[in-house]
This record gives C-alpha cells, sequence and structure tokens, in this order.
C-alpha cells in the first residue's frame, strides 16, 4: 500500500451534523455546522466554529450563547436546508417547520423535534482565520423522553446522523462497544447472574411503568406531527388551542433509573425533579418544552463506558 501526500486540508470525518441555534425565543436562528465536538469532560465543553459572515456569528457573538441539536436521519432534509439558506434572508424555522422552544438555562431556543439539544454559553472567542472559534461551557442538556428506556438513554434509536465528505450517512450497526476489545469473556456463572439481574430490574421498571401510566393525563385534540414523526404537536396553534391538554411531570425520584412521573391536572405545572431539572418551577410551566432536562455528566447512556 502506498499513500499520496496532500496539501494542507482539513480531510477528518466523519463529524457530526447539528443545528445551532441562536438569538432569542422571540428573534431565533438555526444554522447547520459540523465543525463542532466535545473538548472537555470536567467541566464538559463544546466549540463550534462559524464563519465571520454568518448570521448566526453575530447573534453567538451577541449574546455568548447557542444550542446544539442533534440531527436524526428525519432532520437531515431540515438541516440541509439551514446549511445553505441564511436567517439574514428568510426565517429558517418558519420555512422548516421546526419547532423553537425554550431552554432551561439559556436565551436561545431549543428545536423541539431534536432528541438532544445542548444548551452552551460561550467562554472564550478564538480568531483562527475563515473561523472564529466560540469555546463553550455545556450548562444543560434536554433529552426526549420518549428515548429514556429503564432509565436509560437510548442514543441508538434516535437514528442520528454523519456528515463525511460532503454527504449525510445514517449510523449503520454497531461494530462493538467501548473497551471491547479488551474485555474478558465472562463465566457463565457470571452471565447467569445478569441475566437474573436484568430480569429484576425490568420487573420492577414494568411496575413502574404501569404506575406511571394510570397518572398520566388524557390528551386532548392534534396531537401528532407528521413531518418529523414526534409524539407532540409543538406548533403554536396547537398550543393556544384550549383541546391541548399540557402534559404535567414531576421527577420524583433521585436517579433517572427509578424517576416516576406525577401529572397534576389543575396546577398544570411541569416541574423537575432537583435531580433532573436546574430550572425552578415557575420557569418550567409545561408551555416551553416536552424534553427533560439532565446533568450533563449524567450519562446514563454510557454506563461503566468510563471517562474520555
Ligand atoms: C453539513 C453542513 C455543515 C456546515 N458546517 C458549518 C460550520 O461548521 N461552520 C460554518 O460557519 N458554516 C457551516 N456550514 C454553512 C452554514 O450552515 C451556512 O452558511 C448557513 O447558511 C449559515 O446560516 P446563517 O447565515 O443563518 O447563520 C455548514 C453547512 C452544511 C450544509
Amino acid at each position: 500500500m502506498s499513500k499520496i501526500t496532500w496539501d494542507a486540508g482539513t480531510l477528518v470525518y466523519p463529524l457530526p451534523p447539528v443545528m445551532i441555534t441562536s438569538g432569542t425565543m422571540d428573534h431565533p436562528n438555526v444554522f447547520t455546522a459540523a465543525w463542532t465536538g466535545i473538548i472537555n469532560s470536567e467541566p464538559a465543553m463544546t466549540y463550534v466554529s462559524v464563519r465571520k459572515e454568518r448570521y448566526s456569528h453575530d447573534l453567538i457573538e451577541k449574546n455568548s450563547e447557542f444550542v446544539i441539536n442533534l440531527i436524526t436521519e428525519k432532520l437531515v432534509k431540515a438541516a440541509d436546508f439551514c446549511g445553505v439558506k441564511s436567517g439574514k434572508d428568510i426565517d429558517k424555522f418558519a420555512e422548516t417547520k421546526l419547532t423553537p422552544i425554550a431552554c432551561t438555562v439559556v436565551k436561545a431556543p431549543q428545536i423541539a423535534e431534536s432528541p438532544i439539544s445542548v444548551e452552551c454559553q460561550v467562554t472564550e472567542v478564538k480568531h483562527l482565520g475563515s473561523h472564529d472559534m466560540f469555546l463553550a461551557k455545556i450548562v444543560a442538556v434536554n433529552v426526549d423522553d420518549s428515548f429514556i428506556e429503564n432509565g436509560r438513554l437510548a442514543l441508538e434509536k434516535t437514528g442520528l446522523v454523519a456528515y463525511c465528505h460532503g454527504q449525510y450517512y445514517g449510523l449503520g450497526a454497531s461494530l462493538g462497544k467501548f473497551g471491547f476489545s479488551v474485555e474478558k469473556k465472562k463465566s457463565r456463572k457470571q452471565r447467569i447472574h445478569e441475566i437474573k439481574h436484568d430480569r429484576a430490574v425490568a420487573k420492577l421498571n414494568k411496575k413502574e411503568i404501569e404506575e406511571q401510566k394510570e397518572m398520566e393525563p388524557v390528551k386532548k385534540g392534534k396531537f401528532d406531527k407528521k413531518d418529523f414523526g414526534k409524539k407532540g404537536d409543538f406548533s403554536k396553534k396547537a398550543k393556544k388551542s384550549k383541546k391541548f391538554d399540557k402534559p404535567v411531570f414531576k421527577a420524583e425520584t433521585k436517579k433517572m433509573e427509578k424517576s416516576a412521573f406525577k401529572f397534576d391536572r389543575k396546577k398544570s405545572v411541569q416541574s423537575a425533579s432537583k435531580f433532573e431539572s436546574k430550572k425552578s418551577d415557575s420557569k418550567f410551566d409545561g408551555k416551553k418544552t416536552f424534553k427533560k432536562t439532565i446533568k450533563f455528566n449524567h450519562n446514563s447512556g454510557v454506563k461503566k463506558a468510563g471517562k474520555r
């Protein structure tokens, strides 16, 4: 095998294409970025590199905030659109029918249809040349709770996409989990023990889910958004509709694995547990978001995966 050498270029792939939201709920903007990633674990830090001429550059610079919304296969067309049209000329939320909803910490909106929205506060700007790199602290992570299964974030079921050399791709099948290359084979005794443990947990969770279902409010009126396959209808029209009953969450227990939800019809107030939400009950009023806000280092999706 021989390799040819080219001049310097940005040939590092695949990358996560994301939709970056900025501005405010009244004047939101969204653009697509691939120059983004995680750069520190504690504190959790990220970056996005933005060309100075982007409309989003001005908004992020002005407010020192932005939100990273992960892209799924269902969102890829809207994401591509947001990566070729500018908020200077059009309202991209209106054009794509994406729904801006309030965040818990930052003023910039998050995208309701995205399964994971990461709230970021800018700590530093690096002027690198073509792009300004906004280094930022992750201050909250909003997760679509329909992807939380038995207390674990089933990220593999969200349909995330990758961006590689000008193309968008689905992720395909798992090739192994973190550390599988050095994993020792489990003894028969260990495997039986694990199966028994998993069954016991599943039994407990089933009971909990049944209890939760009994407490869930009856959702009236239109509650489907076909375009993005979401369960909820987040349109302003639906929110204003008297037919639309706001669901109310009240997480009771400390751990995600044991979180339970109570629906308080009278107050119609969405509140989250101390563990899961950083928002006060008054702000978290069910008008804004159907996502749960979790501490970013909860890391439920990568159990035992170790720090990176
Ligand atoms: C897949 C993809 C990735 C992109 N990545 C970036 C990026 O990392 N940084 C950037 O400044 N522009 C990037 N762009 C281009 C912007 O999204 C595009 O110029 C957009 O129209 C800017 O919108 P705005 O003017 O509303 O901010 C990307 C576009 C696509 C389609």
